[in-house]
């Protein structure tokens, strides 16, 4: 048995647990919207279409924002073609995903929806094959309170109140040679300047969402944030990152040391932002809105791409099956964005239902819950007050991509309130149980207070590659680790390989 051992201080704190870190993301993709949130023939579809068993898991699921309409959507999307009756709506070709569109969802329904499931709109606009006036339009649908072309339309459409729509993403992976409408580092952050310096016109209070890197092997990563941000530094709040990750030609090692990737891709974004900062010599931070993460098997996934004459209306698309080694490293990617929350204001899970998702559904039939649901729902419900800076002495493993990584992981959360103190802790080793002592003694000692209770819940399974069915979504379940004990200051809990906790 190995062992190792986490070091706590409330005196060393990165910054505040932010809401925003559990956003999620919601494009017309697949069965995203149309079978997904959105089902009106469905049982459990209420007054406005909306599968309700869909809403009540986002409640449960702790999502506090949700980023629409797309990705690689966006790029080619007519907002004004969602908005008005139904059954006076075009359909569309949606050249991203070569589908068709009938916009019985769009901008009012998404509102709408937002509404419904208590989370914070991030809207995008369209910067590939649209442009300054079309994001101004929208925007001056959604947030002018009236007396306006738009904002009018919107009244007469049924909403009375401006929607007031505070975050927003000027494109989507403009960088990437697959985005419809793909331009350069300079053609881009000319755009997105303008577009900006615009939008503020209109709403100053906006917080705007630059265009990052689609990943961080993108041959033009780190130039494109440098010559991006060099441009649009005053006009914009946050840059964006996206990654994704799967476990690449069996490499579960590596696999399950993602999150050293997305450290590093964070560190590097970071680096980049505060150069172009010290250049300009301003005090203004730029901070980075991971509005794309998960993991997502390119190979694995249920996906019937279509092709030649064949647009159809939501085709099953990206449906990863996720299994219990997946739920981990998804609980370790919250752990990096936890972790980095002096520069992470925002973060967005790729994506809420079906497609790439924690939540599934069955056409006319069940939703369920996915493994990846579990951490993602426990950590949004334990995180609190502010994130601890976690000492962690750790055994190692070692990683055809990473080299040497510990394999214990952890992050820590403290309500400076209740005093209440969370520990997120993976265990990434591929066997072996370790068991972590954590020194809570400075906790108790700056809050002068004694340890009360003590309570662990561990997510794992013998078999690492279980998944989750409309069947069978409980077999593995988050169960109580009746290992965690206290001896003074000093909390011990032993963790199995492949392993999620809860302390
Ligand atoms: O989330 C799926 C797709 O991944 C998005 O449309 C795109 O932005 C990214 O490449």
């Amino acid at each position: 048995m190995s062992t190792a051992r986490l070091h706590l201080d409330p005196a060393f704190t990165v910054g505040p647990v932010r809401r925003r870190t559990f956003g999620a993301f919601v494009e017309h993709l697949g069965r995203c919207v149309y079978e997904g949130i959105y089902e009106p023939e469905h049982p459990s579809a209420d007054a406005d279409g909306f599968r309700t068993d869909v809403l009540e898991l986002t409640k449960e699921l702790g999502v506090s924002s949700v980023r629409y309409p797309g990705g690689n959507f966006v790029s080619g999307y007519r907002w004004e073609d969602g908005i008005g009756p139904r059954e006076e709506r075009p359909v569309r070709l949606d050249l991203a995903w070569h589908s068709s569109d009938p916009n019985h969802v769009g901008v009012d329904e998404y509102m709408a929806w937002c509404e419904k499931a208590g989370v914070e709109p991030m809207m995008a606009v369209n910067l590939g094959t649209r442009g300054v006036q079309e994001a101004l339009d929208l925007l001056e649908y959604c947030n002018v309170p009236g007396g306006t072309y738009w904002s009018d339309l919107r009244r007469k459409n049924g909403r009375e109140e401006p929607y007031r729509i505070t975050m927003w993403c000027l494109g989507n992976e403009m960088d990437g040679p697959w985005q419809i409408g793909h331009k350069t580092a300079e053609e881009y952050a000319r755009l997105a300047t303008e577009t900006a310096r615009a939008m503020r016109m209109i709403d100053p209070t906006i917080e705007l969402i630059v265009c990052g890197s689609s990943a961080s092997d993108m041959e033009t990563f780190g130039a494109w944030e440098a010559t991006v941000l060099n441009e649009a530094y005053e006009q914009v709040d946050m840059i964006s990152a996206h990654a994704y990750y799967w476990e690449k030609d069996g490499d579960l090692a590596s696999f399950m040391a993602s999150a050293v990737n997305m450290d590093h891709f964070i560190d590097s974004v970071t680096a980049a932002a505060d150069w172009v900062r010290a250049v300009k010599k301003t005090d203004k931070r730029i901070m980075i809105s991971f509005d794309e993460w998960n993991v997502w098997y390119m190979d694995r996934a249920e996906s019937v791409p279509p092709k030649g004459d064949d647009w159809p209306v939501a085709p099953v698309l990206l449906e990863d099956h996720y299994n219990v080694a997946d739920a981990v490293v998804v609980g370790n990617l919250l752990i990096s964005l936890l972790r980095h929350t002096d520069r992470v204001a925002s973060a967005s899970l790729a994506q809420l239902v079906n497609v790439i998702a924690p939540i599934m559904t069955e056409k006319s039939g069940r939703a369920y819950k996915q493994t990846t649901f579990h951490p993602f729902a426990l950590t949004s419900q334990f995180a609190r007050g502010d994130v601890l800076q976690v000492g962690i002495d750790s055994p190692t493993m070692t990683t055809a991509r990473f080299g040497e990584v510990p394999t214990i992981d952890a992050v820590a959360t403290r309500d400076p309130d209740t005093g209440e103190t969370s520990v997120f802790v993976v265990n990434r080793a591929l066997e072996g149980e370790t068991t972590i002592s954590i020194d809570t003694r400075a906790l108790t000692e700056w809050a002068d207070t004694e340890l009360t209770g003590v309570s662990a819940s561990t997510y794992a399974h013998s078999d690492h590659t279980w998944q989750a069915t409309a069947d069978d979504d409980a077999t593995v379940a988050v169960q109580t680790n009746e290992s965690a004990t206290r001896e003074g200051h000093t909390v011990t809990v032993t963790v199995p390989a492949i392993s999620w906790t809860h302390l």
